[in-house]
């Protein structure tokens, strides 16, 4: 029997929410969200049908990226509370049924980890291995920076021992040598002390770069490892840690066509990460979106690898706490998404990129913006929601790089929209202004308004939980003569549904042919009344209005396991 065989698949249709501690709610008036606001949430959190929270970076940091440069792996950002308040959030959150996984940055830590302060004092520190370190004059590693307008190259010389780092981030973030068995012991070490606080798993952070130390410097004969043993072995010590009722997952973070990322499954045996986000569905969903056309997402959706074991999951998102990155894309897709969506030079990240919400990108359309929710939840995979895309929040382009879309969140049209009772000059981050500010966009205002976005996700949330085609189905993209639609059928245990997504503001009728075992059947709508009939010929016709979306269940008669 294989570890895996006795793991509780949840992930596979959880619906994941992304926090930053920093702007959620602050529940002590020093102007920075913390646990115990978290906390308080909870419930809110409940209501809407998430079953998995994700805690951005909250431990010791000086934050040169926003907490993912980490000072100290095993703590607590007393900005954010204590391991108390820690303990108490995954408590009041498993106590609703909502898991918990925090992230695990494996790739660097902050320049000011004890770890990097011993590393860089001398080269003969047993520490120096800790990080990746050459003493030749390193070529032009320009292209390779990841934040080009703050670096401009992945080496940074330091003066004390006369060498340079290697730090694919900022150089404040210096890699971590993970070939060394002392560093990938401390790394399990870490997730071993979180585990043990009760944490579901781990959104594991630019996996790619991370396990790209395959050479031990300082060795005589360079010893090579293979790359992706190291993921094994995360796995299997996440395995080992987490039997029993709930198992934990990795997710990973892994920026890569699909057939690179197939690998980070560890291919068909599926002994590496758990889960990743798709990239390539994104980046495609967004070309689909600025062409009103459906073609580009249908193909990516094709052309996924079907051949994953059954303990491994795609996470689908449409916004993240980065930048909307479209490098996968060609250079002239990149600029159609960008011309579209971005017609501002302000609104673009390091030429590759936005940093905007969505809703703002589409104008506040409530039914575009209505459609591609639904396309989320739709989607094979699970779904990854970030804070505030529930309510519809905008970005706030007045807040430098990345951060413009990590605002605080708009709990009411109170003071900086209760999110803190602080001086605004104190808050962690500046609130939107305008059209998406608190005063038009916010929790308490969606939640007694029936048609609001929120009630909608929520809506979709669990919709999505009790669809098990969804998280668990075969993918069938339907033939039908609209490119603005994508038409998919997902299949699971016997049970069928048929979505529908008008990516255009036109109405549309759109004929589907079925399956001859689906004869008989009726189609009924699972988010409005009504059903679609299938004529003997297994034929059918779905109205579309403009940004018009359906989920259609395959309803034999008489099937009683069918609400
Ligand atoms: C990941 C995170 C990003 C961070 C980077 C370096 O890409 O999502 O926010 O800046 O890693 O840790």
């Amino acid at each position: 029997m294989r570890i895996t065989d006795t793991a509780d698949l949840w992930y596979k249709n959880a619906v994941i929410y992304c926090v930053d501690l920093e702007t959620y709610l602050d529940s002590d008036g020093d102007g920075i969200g913390d646990l115990p606001g978290l906390t308080q949430r909870i419930d809110y959190l409940a209501d809407i049908g998430v079953s998995c929270l994700w805690l951005m970076p909250f431990y010791p940091s000086p934050r040169r990226d926003n907490g993912y440069d980490i000072s100290d792996m095993f703590g607590v950002d007393p900005r954010y509370g204590d391991h108390g308040d820690f303990v108490e959030l995954v408590r009041v959150a498993h106590d609703r049924g909502i898991r918990v996984i925090v992230d695990l940055v494996i790739n660097h830590t902050s320049d000011q980890h004890p770890w990097f302060r011993k590393s860089r004092a001398s080269k003969e520190t047993p520490y120096r291995d800790f990080y990746v370190w050459r003493s030749d004059t390193p070529p032009d590693t320009s292209e390779e920076a990841m934040f080009p307008g703050q670096e401009d190259g992945i080496w940074t010389y330091d003066e004390k021992t006369e060498e340079w780092y290697l730090h694919h981030f900022l150089h404040t973030q210096p890699d971590l040598n993970t070939a060394n068995p002392q560093v990938r012991e401390a790394i399990t070490k870490t997730m071993g002390f979180w585990l043990q606080l009760g944490v579901d798993g781990f959104r594991v952070d630019a996996v790619p770069f991370a396990i790209n130390q395959t050479t031990l410097s300082g060795a005589d004969e360079h010893e090579f490892l293979e790359p992706h043993d190291y993921l094994r072995t995360l796995r299997a010590f996440l395995q080992r840690r987490s039997t029993g009722t709930s198992s934990a997952m990795i997710l990973g973070e892994v920026n890569l066509p699909h057939e690179e990322q197939l690998a980070f499954f560890g291919g068909e045996d599926g002994d590496e990460l758990t889960m990743q986000f798709d990239f390539t569905v994104n980046q495609k969903a967004f070309l689909s979106f600025a062409r009103e056309d459906a073609r580009p997402l249908a193909e990516a959706l094709s052309e996924r690898p079907q051949n994953l074991s059954t303990e491994t999951q795609y996470a689908n998102f449409l916004r993240n706490h980065d930048e909307l990155t479209l490098d996968l894309l060609s250079a002239e897709q990149r600029d159609e998404v960008l011309d579209t969506f971005g017609p501002e030079q302000d609104m673009r990240f390091a030429g590759r990129g936005l940093r905007r919400r969505l809703p703002a990108m589409f104008d506040g359309d409530p039914r575009r913006i209505k459609m591609a929710y639904s396309l989320l939840f739709a989607l094979p995979g699970t779904p990854v929601l970030f804070y505030g895309e529930e309510i519809g929040m905008g970005e706030n382009l007045e807040v430098p790089g990345r951060e413009a879309v990590r605002t605080p969140m708009q709990w009411s049209r109170d003071k900086n929209g209760g999110f803190s009772s602080a001086r605004p000059s104190k808050l962690a981050r500046k609130v939107v202004e305008g059209p998406f500010g608190p005063e038009h966009v916010n929790a308490a205002q969606a939640r007694r308004d029936p048609d609001s976005l929120l009630h909608h996700i929520g809506r979709l949330a669990r919709r999505y939980r009790d669809c098990p085609e969804l998280g668990w189905g075969e993918l069938r993209i339907l033939e039908q003569p609209h490119q603005e639609v994508l038409a998919h059928r997902m299949t699971s245990g016997g049970q069928s549904m048929v979505l529908l997504h008008n990516l255009s503001p036109k109405s549309l009728v759109v004929p589907l042919r079925l399956d001859e075992q689906d004869q008989g059947s009726e189609l009924i709508d699972l988010l409005q009344d009504g059903s679609c009939g299938i004529d003997a010929q297994q034929h059918t016709e779905v109205t579309l209005e403009g940004y018009g979306y359906r989920w259609l269940r395959m309803k034999r008669p008489g099937d009683p396991r069918l609400l």
